[in-house]
């Protein structure tokens, strides 16, 4: 399995980081008494529960049990492979020790066992939900039934029912004072914050365009050859989910969504309509003939209420330029939001349109205790967790999918999409996905040479 190091952090990065954590200052105290209605427990102590053990889920129960000042436990989890609950919190035992409480009986695996792992939990506790995009509704809705905090990582939807279904859900969340996490941590990056609020402030001036760029090789499940026997049909796009636009978006979905989200977080505002080109080029190499539903690259032109634009580039080719970086430029000068990779350290102001020497006006400098946005958002959700504060991130992670959604189907249909026409189109990915069972057909079916539907620009009304 290959996984693009930018985009699934190995455990040693983890180790490195908790290490640093732990010589932090204590960013959060003990349970506070305004402790909300839902933290009915006793102790301080939160219990977690990981539904889905890949490599971010692996990752997210890292940060959460390396909050500084809180009482966190793993006690289940469950994945829809055999093996990966088992797997992945032998690792995190390695790691934690006590703090990892997970016997035989507390793995599970299966498409219930999110029910299995949320009925482990009491209400107040937290459950991470780390699966492929297309089940955060599904295992979203029962959270809120049990009366669950949640961290659920991006994009949060692929299309525009389950957009609306989330927003919906999203108002009974709120309706039980439920903290939720989304794992868009550009916003919990510290050099970005800062920069946001100076763009916000008017050091910028008007802002006349941003840019955005992931262009590099192919990496994680972005390609994929016809599937091989001794798997079905579900559980190969499942596995490689990058691949298939129902389970993830697609690799423009999954790949892109944090510039998109954070150039849109320091305009202030989300577009209003999108143009893109797209295609594929490379479909054959010595591995064999890509089946997969992705374009090799996509240029996107979103357009916001006053007439803004927002670049964005995305490609995945091997011996291409690789730049992976964000900028937003205005009247008053030009900003390095991520100066690499989807949010990287450290942004910077600039005087006029081009960095060069003598024109910084401003450079982010966060303490390394607070270089991890990863953790950041952890000790924001903890932290509001036990003072009782409000902490909710669903709307925008909602808003950010779908504004990343109208980019993509913009490039697949060869169409100009508003907002409105994403979020009311009533094209649903994979209708049937909480009803999934082993069983089940996949819900996109190969023709009879093994090859999936793609989009075909300007022939087809929808995505494929
Ligand atoms: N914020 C970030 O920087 C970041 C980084 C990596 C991944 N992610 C996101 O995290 C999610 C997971 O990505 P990943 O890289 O960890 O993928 P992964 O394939 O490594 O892990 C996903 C896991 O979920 C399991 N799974 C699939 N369907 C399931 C279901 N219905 N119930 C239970 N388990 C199920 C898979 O078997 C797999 O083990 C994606 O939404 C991805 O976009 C975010």
């Amino acid at each position: 399995m290959r996984h693009d190091p930018q985009h699934s952090p190995t455990r040693r990065d983890f180790l490195a980081d908790t290490g640093r954590l732990a010589a932090a200052a204590v960013l959060v105290g003990p349970v506070a008494e305004a402790a909300p209605a839902v933290h009915v427990r006793g102790s301080g102590k939160i219990r977690v529960g990981l539904v889905g053990c890949g490599g971010r889920g692996g990752g997210a129960a890292v940060n959460a049990l390396s909050v500084p000042g809180a009482e966190l436990e793993l006690v289940a989890a469950s994945d829809v492979f055999a093996g990966k609950p088992a797997a992945t919190v032998a690792a995190l035992k390695e790691q934690f020790g006590s703090k990892v409480d997970v016997p035989a009986e507390r793995l599970f695996v299966g498409f219930d066992g999110y029910r299995r792992v949320m009925d482990c939990l009491q209400p107040g506790d937290i459950v991470i939900l780390t699966t492929p995009p297309a089940f955060r509704w599904v295992h979203f809705a029962y959270a809120i039934e049990k009366g669950l905090h949640v961290f659920m990582e991006k994009p949060v939807t692929v299309d525009g029912p389950t957009s609306k279904r989330m927003l919906e859900l999203d108002g009974k969340a709120r309706q039980k004072s439920l903290v939720v996490g989304v794992g868009l941590m550009s916003r919990h990056n510290h050099g970005m914050q800062e920069l946001q609020k100076r763009i916000q402030d008017g050091e910028l001036g008007e802002i006349l365009f941003m840019r955005g760029y992931r262009m590099h090789g192919p990496s994680a499940f972005f390609r994929s050859v016809k599937k091989p026997d001794g798997i079905s049909d579900l559980m190969y796009q499942i596995q490689r989910f990058h691949s298939f636009l129902w389970a993830s978006g697609g690799n423009f979905s999954d790949f892109n969504i944090h510039i998109v989200d954070h150039l849109c977080w320091m305009k202030g505002s989300w577009p209003e309509r999108a143009q893109a080109v797209g295609g594929r080029h490379y479909r054959a190499d010595k591995d064999g003939v890509y089946v997969d539903q992705n374009f090799d690259g996509y240029g996107v032109e979103y357009t916001f209420a006053d007439g803004t634009k927002l670049f964005f580039d995305g490609r995945c080719m091997p011996g291409c330029k690789e730049v992976y970086a964000s900028f937003a430029h205005g009247t008053n000068g030009m900003a390095v939001v991520s100066s690499s990779g989807d949010c990287g350290l450290p942004s910077a102001i600039h005087k006029g349109q081009r960095p060069k020497a003598g024109s910084l006006a401003w450079k982010s400098n966060v303490p390394p205790a607070d270089q991890n946005p990863y953790q950041n958002e952890w000790n924001v959700l903890v932290a509001a967790i036990q003072g009782g504060k409000p902490h909710n991130e669903v709307e925008s992670g909602v808003k950010t999918s779908l504004v990343t959604s109208m980019g993509r189907m913009a490039a697949h249909t060869g169409q100009e999409i508003t907002y409105e026409q994403i979020l009311n189109c009533d094209h649903e990915f994979a209708p049937g996905v909480a009803e999934l069972t082993f069983d089940s057909p996949a819900p996109l079916l190969p023709g009879p040479d093994g090859r999936y539907p793609v989009p075909m620009p300007g022939e087809k009304q929808r995505e494929w």
